[in-house]
């Protein structure tokens, strides 16, 4: 698994046997996606068993929602104590892969989120309950409910002693916020020079079809989200698994912040476009960020 992890791999998924692509282009003419990245075109829950027991640092996971959503597959047609339970097996199978520094995020839907951040704290520590607004401008929509605009997300760790590195995802604050906070009380504070702890409410769009992220996946998630995760959950070096890695988005934040990443996907064209954009995302012309500083989402100072 280890010497297969750290080859190159080109962008597109091979034929095994003959090297050549599905278009019948040569490998060797593909872009190149960095070694440390694996892009499995595999089913998470029959490849797993590869992955050693606690070799992953930072599980990101963003299964289908149990919501109905077409994947190209029938993975999303489970509802209700079908979906609870296939989400109860699937978490079995990748929780032992952490290491006892490590920690994992789920995103959900408020409809699931009850039993399954239960059943995950009879095996983990929960951290937090991380509010995704999507940012979803205001429309007729429902008359019987409120408007749901959130996702939810669980926040977990192994252990107490959980890496977390709150210094690359800090905020900044504004001149004028700051000189609002100048009272003598909170002058040399790291928090007022470096910025402050993001809150549990992550205020950012969603990929709307003109968005310039957005691919060819049905329920992609903004990179800054997930990349937020890795910089503050996954030490530089360290190595990711998404069980559900759809266009690759914790890929391509693997990829920009020099992680180590495997990833499973059972649709062929989005393992594709994974590959593609983790391909741009690590050409040399890319633009690069230690930490993140552009494109933060929108708080409330
Ligand atoms: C919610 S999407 C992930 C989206 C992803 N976070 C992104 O930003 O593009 C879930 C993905 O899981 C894939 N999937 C479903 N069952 C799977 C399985 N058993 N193994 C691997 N992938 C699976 C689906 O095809 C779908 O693309």
């Amino acid at each position: 698994m280890r010497d297969e992890f750290d080859e190159p791999q080109p962008a597109v998924e091979t034929n095994v046997a003959t090297g050549a692509t599905a278009a019948g282009a040569p490998a060797s003419l593909l872009p190149q996606v960095p070694a440390g990245i694996q892009l499995l075109n595999r089913d998470f829950l029959t490849d797993v068993a590869n992955i050693p027991d606690e070799s992953i640092d930072l599980i990101v996971c963003d299964p289908p929602y149990g919501l109905g959503k077409d994947y190209g597959n029938d993975s999303d047609m489970r509802t209700g104590e079908e979906f609870l339970a296939w989400t109860r097996g699937w978490l079995e199978l990748a929780i032992p892969k952490l290491k006892p520094s490590g920690s994992l995020y789920i995103f959900c839907t408020w409809q699931y989120a009850p039993e399954i951040f239960s059943f995950l704290k009879t095996k983990l520590t929960m951290i937090n309950e991380i509010i995704w607004d999507r940012r979803v401008p205001s429309m007729g929509g429902t008359v019987r409910r409120f408007t749901s605009v959130h996702d939810n997300i669980g926040f977990f760790a192994v252990s107490k002693d959980y890496f977390f590195d709150l210094d690359p995802v800090r905020i900044p604050y504004d001149a004028i916020t700051k000189k609002a906070r100048s009272r003598k009380l909170f002058e040399g504070s790291k928090w007022l020079e470096l910025g402050y702890n993001p809150k549990d409410v992550w205020s950012v769009s969603r990929l709307h079809r003109q968005h310039a992220e957005r691919v060819a996946h049905p329920t992609q998630k903004p990179l800054e989200i997930v990349e937020r995760m890795v910089l503050a959950s996954c030490p530089k070096g360290g190595r990711v698994l998404d069980p559900f890695m759809g266009s690759g988005t914790t890929a391509v934040a693997c990829a920009r912040q020099q992680r180590e990443f495997v990833g499973y996907e059972i649709n062929e064209s989005y393992c594709a476009i994974a590959r593609e954009r983790v391909s741009a995302a690590a050409a040399p012309s890319a633009p690069r960020r230690a930490k993140a500083k552009t494109q933060r989402p929108t708080e409330v100072q």
